[in-house]
């Protein structure tokens, strides 16, 4: 295939990953992010430690594999968009009707995700200026800084660069991008990590971390872990059938999903060994929730020798880490205005961008500066609950409905040996379905355990 002008009309699907690794990395950019570095290890730490990783684990092989391979052989299959693609791969209309709230979704969550990550970016200036020494009161830094309008200039910052990267198209952006940031994140893990566990008292946190309490092995921290394996591969927002639009006849769909499984829990199980060895060793509680890292954490980085320098390089892990999931997460609704509406890469990035960027302006104020409530939430929280709760596994549920019910093609298209296809099959049919509804019950609040 020539060169492509990405900027031609219409152009869709007609890209290209250039090569498996940049594949295989581009989708384990989008795996792993805030989710691997900030909501793994505060579930962690609420849920048990150790059991809770154990429990993590079997989700991620028992539901979450058997549905990111089913993804990305919809989307290779259908080479067209998340909504598209079922049709193109052999669904009734009714499938592309569904599948548009794969297209919703990463839209939603983008507009807080985009919030999130530009707080990283601050936090990395704060920290690498010298502005997060001891003696601060970090609870109330964070509460003022997310009561401004700053947070607001940094999302426009983060939604920028991610644009940039898009619009350079799937091989001279995407890929590029990650192929250069995945391994360079696991870099800033290793420092982070050898640092972390080499602090007096860190051991603690070590043994927190790795010594399983099946005690603490509740069915709601069950579920807890099934969404969060869920929303750790990315799955549901309709992200890696649009980049198995992108990837090539010749690559083996089986052997990229081990991949990005084992990559998500390799970057996680080091963010671990981050976070709680830091946090055990300053005698911060694991389980303080989602203030973990912005308040707790720089609070031991503030008390520890060149802390500037570990926190800032612990603040731009995670702006990577946010970064390249969000280009994933854009690359979604892109592919679907370029194919249906015909626009044009350039339009479509711009045009996305600036509406995600504006509907994130009310979960920024909703923070601070104007209370904007719906319920007990305000707009942030609403939103992310919304896209997480009830649209992430909906999203799923539809995925795994076709693949295991009515995909007649199913068995070619994922390229499964005889026996893997049989299990594959009988994940989806059976395990992952209803362990899905029962995490969308839970999680809207419908089922409650008491
Ligand atoms: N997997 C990402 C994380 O763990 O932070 C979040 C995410 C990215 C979810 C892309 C969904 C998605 F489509």
């Amino acid at each position: 295939m020539g060169p492509i002008n990405t900027n031609e009309k219409g152009t869709g699907t007609s890209e290209r990953f250039s090569s498996s690794k940049g594949f295989i990395l581009a989708a384990i950019g989008s795996a792993v992010g805030l989710g691997n570095m900030w909501k793994f290890p505060y579930i962690t730490g609420e849920n048990g430690g150790a059991a809770f990783f154990l429990l993590f684990i079997a989700c991620l092989v028992a539901v979450g594999l058997p549905v990111l391979l089913a993804e990305l052989s919809i989307g290779r299959a259908g080479r067209g968009s998340a909504a598209s693609s079922f049709v193109k791969a052999g669904g009734g209309r009714i499938w592309g009707k569904l599948g548009f709230i794969s297209v919703i979704a990463p839209f939603l969550i983008m507009t807080f995700y985009i919030l999130v990550a530009g707080w990283t970016l601050h936090y990395a200036v704060l920290s690498f200026s010298g502005q997060m020494t001891a003696g601060v009161d970090f609870d109330a830094q964070f509460v003022k800084f997310t009561g401004s309008y700053l947070p607001l200039v940094w999302a426009f910052v983060a939604m920028a660069i991610v644009a940039l990267v898009v619009i350079k198209g799937i091989s001279g952006g995407i890929e590029k991008f990650n192929k250069i940031l995945i391994p360079g994140m696991l870099v800033l893990l290793v420092i982070l990590m050898i640092r972390s566990i080499t602090l007096p008292g860190a051991m603690e946190g070590v043994n927190f971390f790795l010594a399983p309490d099946f005690s603490k092995l509740t069915p709601e921290a069950g579920l807890v872990a099934l969404g969060h394996a869920f929303f750790s591969l990315s799955l549901g927002m309709g992200t890696m059938i649009t980049y198995g639009a992108f990837v090539d006849r010749n690559q083996s769909l089986g052997s990229a999903t081990l991949a990005v499984g084992v990559g998500d829990l390799i970057y996680a199980f080091i963010a671990g060994l981050i976070i709680f060895p830091t946090t055990f060793a300053f005698g911060i509680d694991p389980s303080s929730g989602p203030g973990l890292v912005f308040v707790a954490l720089p609070a031991a980085f503030s008390a520890m020798p060149l802390g500037w320098l570990f926190g800032g390089l612990f603040f731009v892990l995670l702006a990577i880490a946010a970064l390249t999931s969000l280009v994933s997460l854009l690359q979604v609704p892109v592919t679907h205005a370029m194919e249906k509406w015909n626009w044009s890469r350039n339009n479509a990035v711009w045009i996305i961008s600036l509406l995600i960027f504006l509907v994130s302006i009310p979960s920024a104020l909703s923070m601070g500066l104007m209370k904007i409530n719906i319920g007990e939430r305000n707009f942030f929280d609403y939103v992310d609950f919304f896209a997480s709760n009830w649209l992430l596994p909906i999203g799923g549920l539809i995925v795994t409905l076709f693949a295991g019910y009515f995909w007649k093609t199913a068995a070619k298209e994922a390229g499964l040996t005889t026996k893997w296809f049989r299990i594959w099959l009988f994940m989806l049919r059976y395990v992952a379905p209803i362990l899905m509804i029962f995490v969308f019950l839970h999680s809207t609040g419908i089922l409650k355990f008491e």
